[in-house]
């Protein structure tokens, strides 16, 4: 697909929609693009409604998500310093790339990407969250990124139109997360990078116990040590790259050049 620099950004997004997603007058009315509406896909869990509830996005990026991944990868594991490090090493951003951030949240790592990648890029947040996305607005929307309300498990883009998709601490709230990869790795072009932060399964009780009460009391996945870097490469991705931290994996890969 050819690409459009000259048109706002909205418009360039509207162009990435698979023609099926593309909404005839879009609903742009609370400064993110909603092709949910009323849909709600973010699950029933503890941890999956807090995200969707009105509190949470008020502390989330100062104060529950610092905390959050000190629990997951403890005191002496990487901090958001070293998490922005990392995207941004397995993203590996050039100049006018467009740039995907699945789970986006209140933007904390859009707007990084969005600075990274320059004023020529397009940098895409989606969550399927209105209050995450709402803070995200509120907390300024730089003029190349774009918010969408959308699912990741059934990503409104056509095939191959991102060179780089981010995924991080969102796949494992994901209600269908196989399905957010297939996604993933759909509109990848080729060439394209993938950064995942995760969870990873460590525990001394054998996962098969433990993974489905952490589940049930907090939506969180627990993924084995190889589930993800596996999923990927059957999806056509390669080169993964996996540093273990604490209860949390970063992992990146890439769709072959053609
Ligand atoms: C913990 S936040 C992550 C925010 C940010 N990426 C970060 O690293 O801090 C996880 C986000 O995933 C979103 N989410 C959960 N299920 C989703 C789905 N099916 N589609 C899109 N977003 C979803 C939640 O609404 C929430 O904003």
């Amino acid at each position: 697909m050819a690409r459009t620099r000259a048109r706002a950004p909205l418009g360039q997004v509207l162009h990435l929609l698979e023609p099926a997603a593309r909404p005839a007058s879009p609903d742009v009315a609370h400064g993110y693009l909603d092709l949910l509406g009323a849909q709600d896909p973010t699950g029933s869990h503890p941890g999956q409604r807090l995200m969707a509830g009105r509190a949470l996005p008020l502390i989330y990026e100062r104060l529950w998500r610092p905390v959050g991944g000190r629990v997951l990868m403890g005191a002496i594991g990487p901090g958001m310093g070293d998490e922005r490090r990392i995207a941004l090493e397995l993203l590996g951003l050039s100049p006018g790339d467009r740039v995907l951030d699945v789970g986006c949240g209140p933007g904390n790592f859009t707007r990084l990407f969005a600075a990274e990648a320059g004023p020529e890029s397009l940098v895409v947040g989606v969550d399927a969250s209105a209050t995450m996305l709402a803070r995200g607005v509120a907390e300024g929307v730089p003029e190349n990124v774009v918010y969408v309300r959308g699912d990741a498990a059934a990503l409104p883009f056509s095939d191959g139109v991102f060179d780089a998709v981010c995924c991080f601490a969102a796949l494992y709230l994901i209600a269908d997360p196989w399905g957010a990869l297939d996604e993933i790795a759909r509109v990848l072009a080729p060439g394209g990078r993938v950064a995942i932060l995760t969870s990873c399964h460590r525990g001394l009780a054998p996962a098969g116990l433990t993974r489905p009460v952490v589940r049930a009391m907090t939506g969180v996945r627990m993924f084995g040590r190889d589930e993800v870097t596996d999923a990927l490469r059957t999806r056509g991705l390669r080169g993964e790259r996996r540093r273990v931290a604490g209860l949390a994996q970063f992992v990146g890969a890439s769709r072959p050049a053609r």
